[in-house]
């Protein structure tokens, strides 16, 4: 799988992975965030541990912990400590790739303050670690406006170089689509299914409109034999967001494969 456009952003992606940049791909959801980074990290032969965001994530699973039952027997030695991705990358100068930054809580995000400038961190009984040379995170994050995020603070902002994806064009939204479903979609049905994906984001009645990944997952089910309205019909809803809680996202979609050009468009 190779990363279809988004040249520019590439090229500043891999300098700035190059050079040990901290960096936060920033876009909404579906736009290939994560995709670019991963590729990219592989492309430039950049070792990383990845960690995915959630809001019940600790510290400790960050940083690593004392396991009791060999702290029992031996103390506070460092064998009885369990490493976590932090440490790792930091001990081997990797990238810590974290998937979703905003998703972590407030505390877990602290833990990172100083390390990225810092390059060292303080753990109770274990002391003072170091970044080896090739420590940085990289991090990707959805906007605030997304739902289930912690905003970054100030000071973690402050510590990042900060690269936007917005979505494609449609040109570039086809061909990932080709790459993605291959030879077996029709390529008239295909671009059919994408103009439907398009027009929710320009829709006046939806707040957050459908991605790339959604015209993917339609062109899945198109494959597995599903007829066109079926298959918008399950995958497009749950996609996207309505800007008033009366609307019904089904019945929008229903009206978008019935005529996708004819709708009120959001005020830019
Ligand atoms: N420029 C691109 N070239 C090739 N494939 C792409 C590109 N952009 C997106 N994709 C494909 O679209 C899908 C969604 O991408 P990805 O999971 O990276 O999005 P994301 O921005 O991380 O989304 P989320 O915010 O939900 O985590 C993937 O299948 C990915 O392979
Ligand atoms: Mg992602």
């Amino acid at each position: 799988m190779k990363i279809i456009g988004r040249n520019k952003e590439s090229e500043q992606t891999k300098k700035a992975l190059k050079l040990g940049r901290n960096l936060l791909v920033e876009g909404p959801v579906g736009v290939g965030k994560t995709f670019l980074i991963q590729t990219l990290l592989k492309e430039i032969k950049k070792k990383f541990v990845r960690v995915d965001g959630d809001t019940r994530y600790t510290e400790q699973k960050l940083t690593g912990w004392f396991d009791p039952p060999i702290v029992l027997k031996k103390g506070y030695v460092k064998e009885a400590f369990v490493e976590g991705p932090l440490l790792t990358a930091m001990r081997e100068g990797q990238v810590l790739f974290i998937n979703e930054l905003n998703r972590m809580p407030e505390a877990v995000q602290n833990i990172l303050l100083p390390a990225m400038d810092e390059r060292m961190i303080v753990l109770p009984k274990l002391g003072e670690v170091k970044a080896k040379a090739g420590f940085s995170v990289v991090a990707t994050q959805n906007p605030k406006e997304f739902t289930a995020t912690h905003a970054l603070s100030e000071a973690l902002l402050d510590r990042f170089e900060m690269i936007h994806l917005d979505y494609q064009d449609e040109k570039d939204e086809i061909e990932i689509l080709k790459q993605e479903i291959g030879g077996n979609g029709k390529s008239e049905t295909l671009a059919r299914a994408l103009r439907i994906v398009r027009a929710t984001r320009e829709h006046a009645a939806i707040k957050r409109g459908a991605s790339v990944r959604a015209a993917i997952a339609v062109g899945r089910l198109l494959e597995g034999g599903l007829d066109f309205e079926e298959a918008c019909l399950m995958a497009l809803p749950s996609r996207i967001e309505v800007s008033s809680s009366g609307t019904d996202a089904r019945e929008l979609i229903h009206e978008l494969i019935q005529n996708p050009t004819q709708f009120e468009k959001k005020k830019t």
